[in-house]
């Protein structure tokens, strides 16, 4: 059975567990990054290149202060105490999105385990922070427009593939399966323009609650499906 390369990821559902549990949000993200840890397991277990979390929107900082600065603190926490780990197990690590607004040891530490772990040639986690799919197309356009101005490129060769060239996912392949948690089905401001023929599977469970096998159920689901890509049935190459 053929697999996802890339399985992209909205852990969602983290303080609708805690409330269920009667406990703060703050213990809902807790147990999500343990989730979140063994999920990063079952991915590699089962052979895919790519997994990547969205991990922290850029509209997540309108959230209370307090649930701010807890998220940025187990953030820190986790570069921290995982990496080493990641790089025994010859993950290579990334993180995308605006990461100017982190702090500079968090800053430090992302640049460090990036540059650390670059040469492995296991599972490649993506860390989508402050990330939006709104933000990357903006800044990919950016970057394509100081290249005109600087009279290096012609708009006329400014094509689908160079404009995707230029976002965050740059040399990653796009997400062939899509997994969102706790219940909404909604791409919020993930990937846009990556998601384009993702398959997409939505689940109730809450994020902390999410397990090896309810990442396989979403593995199977995957399997289930045929990809055309705009083609039709008779036109595809079975996979073996
Ligand atoms: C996801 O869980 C956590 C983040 C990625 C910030 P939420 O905190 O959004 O949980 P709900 O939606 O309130 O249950
Ligand atoms: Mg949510």
């Amino acid at each position: 059975m053929y697999l996802p390369k890339h399985v992209a990821i909205i852990l969602d559902g983290n303080g609708r567990w805690a409330k269920s549990q009667y406990l703060p949000r703050i213990a809902g993200h807790q147990a999500g990054i343990k989730t979140a840890r063994a999920i990063i397991e079952s991915a590699a277990k089962t052979g895919v290149e790519v997994l990547s979390y969205f991990i922290f929107s850029s509209e997540n900082w309108q959230r209370p202060i307090e649930e701010v600065s807890s998220i940025m603190d187990f953030f820190l926490r986790a570069l921290q105490t995982d990496v080493n780990k990641l790089h025994q197990n010859n993950i290579r690590f990334q993180v995308i999105g605006d990461l100017s607004p982190f702090s500079l040891e968090t800053q430090q530490r992302i640049a460090d385990a990036t540059q650390m772990t670059a040469q492995n040639t296991g599972m490649t986690l993506v860390l989508a922070a402050n990330y939006g799919g709104q933000w990357d197309l903006t800044q990919a356009t950016q970057q394509l427009a100081k290249k005109v101005l600087a009279g290096v490129l012609n708009p006329e060769d400014i094509t689908s593939s160079l404009l995707e060239q230029h976002l965050a996912t740059a040399g990653l392949p796009r997400p062939d399966l899509f997994i969102r948690t706790g219940g909404e089905q909604r791409i919020s401001n993930f990937f846009l323009w990556q998601l384009a023929y993702a398959e997409l599977y939505f689940t109730p469970v809450y994020w902390p609650d999410f397990s090896h096998d309810e990442f396989m159920k979403a593995v199977s689901y995957y399997q289930t499906r045929e990809r055309r890509f705009g083609k039709i049935s008779e036109q595809l190459v079975t996979h073996a």
